[in-house]
């Protein structure tokens, strides 16, 4: 039974991100009080813009932050992070502190409150095992600081829940692509960073072979399960995927937006793609298994793959040409 409810106070840590954007739209458009808490460390304050939320800025990592920002709340999608294998690679300590220290932080702050959780785990808890569909019944097997200290949040999770009986559901999202997905840095995601680079007629970058597949995950959909959990009756620590459940591959990716550009910019110069040596960390393989997240929590992914990248390369489109009006 759903118990979405207009007089929920929901606090979205990280709500300044890309998927914490689209979680506070959703959440407001549903009449719910927001609060936001993020420290702007790779969010932006502007993906807020037109929405009515109470905006904290500070850390999941300090005990005075999260309290504050916990005042009143009911329910927490808790999902700031510092969402990046290779940055955990230089840089693991800061990746614990946001990762593990804050989440930590913010279920002592929940079980306070006696607030409900829904906590943005993560699929590199499976790493790079044979199985095809990765479950939630596998073991775990981290391949980089990344993982592991989501890993620990999800650990934390499990405990908190089991210890002091707090309510808490643990969502393992695959590759989410969509608008908002930050396109410039060396920690883009690769569908935001193969969009900006195509149609600047830049090459994109392709790590190994390009036959590596992921569960892309268009962030609408995401965003219907993320909800969908936080308004379950379920108790305990649940562990559930929220991904697509289909498998395509980097290569796919690239020739598909390739036609995309060539439709819609055939002015524009498709470049030969740069081929870089597989990355430290990267697994080979990702799909999830979704039948959990369908048979207990209602989830029903509506725009899929293709819907998703036609709208994601249509937002970097206008945002590029607006850019470049300006
Ligand atoms: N994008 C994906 O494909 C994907 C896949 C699996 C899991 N996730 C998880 O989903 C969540 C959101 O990811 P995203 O892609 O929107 O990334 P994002 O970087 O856009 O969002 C993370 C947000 O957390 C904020 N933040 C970082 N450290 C903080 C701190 N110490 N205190 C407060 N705020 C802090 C950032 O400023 C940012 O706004 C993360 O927990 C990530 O691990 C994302």
């Amino acid at each position: 039974m759903s118990q979405a409810n207009r007089s929920d106070r929901v606090l979205v840590t990280g709500g300044a991100g890309f998927i914490g954007s689209h979680v506070c739209a959703r959440l407001c458009s549903e009449g719910r009080e927001v609060v936001v808490l993020d420290n702007l460390a790779t969010g932006d304050r502007r993906n807020l813009d037109g929405l009515e939320v109470s905006f904290i800025e500070g850390s999941i990592a300090s005990v005075a932050d999260v309290a504050a920002a916990m005042r009143g709340v009911n329910k927490v999608v808790h999902l700031a992070a510092l969402p990046s294998v290779a940055r955990s690679l230089e840089q693991p300590l800061d990746t614990h502190e946001a990762c593990a220290t804050g989440t930590v932080t913010v279920l002592q702050a929940a079980k306070q409150a006696g607030a409900r959780v829904v906590y943005a785990g993560s699929s590199s808890a499976y790493g790079d095992q044979e199985v095809l569909m990765k479950h939630e019944q596998l073991r775990e097997d981290p391949l980089s600081p990344y993982a592991a200290a989501k890993l620990a949040g999800e650990l934390y999770c499990r405990t908190f829940a089991r210890v002091f009986g707090l309510d808490v559901v643990v969502t393992r999202f695959f590759n989410v692509f969509g608008p908002r997905q930050p396109a410039g840095s060396p920690y883009s995601g690769v569908i935001a960073a193969f969009c900006r680079n195509l149609i600047l007629g830049q090459p994109v970058r392709i790590d190994g072979d390009g036959g590596q597949a992921r569960d892309f995950t268009y962030v609408d959909d995401l965003v219907g399960g993320v909800v969908q959990c936080l308004d379950a009756d379920s108790s305990g620590c649940q562990t559930v995927n929220l991904a697509y459940g289909d498998s395509v591959t980097v290569n796919d990716v690239y020739q598909q937006l390739l036609v995309f550009v060539r439709e819609q910019l055939p002015a524009v110069a498709t470049p030969a793609p740069v081929v870089a040596p597989p990355r430290a960390g990267d697994v080979r393989h990702s799909l999830a298994n979704t039948d959990v997240a369908k048979a207990r929590f209602g989830f029903a992914p509506t725009v899929g793959f293709a819907e998703g990248l036609r709208r994601t390369f249509a937002y970097y489109l206008a945002q590029t040409r607006s850019e470049h009006a300006t």
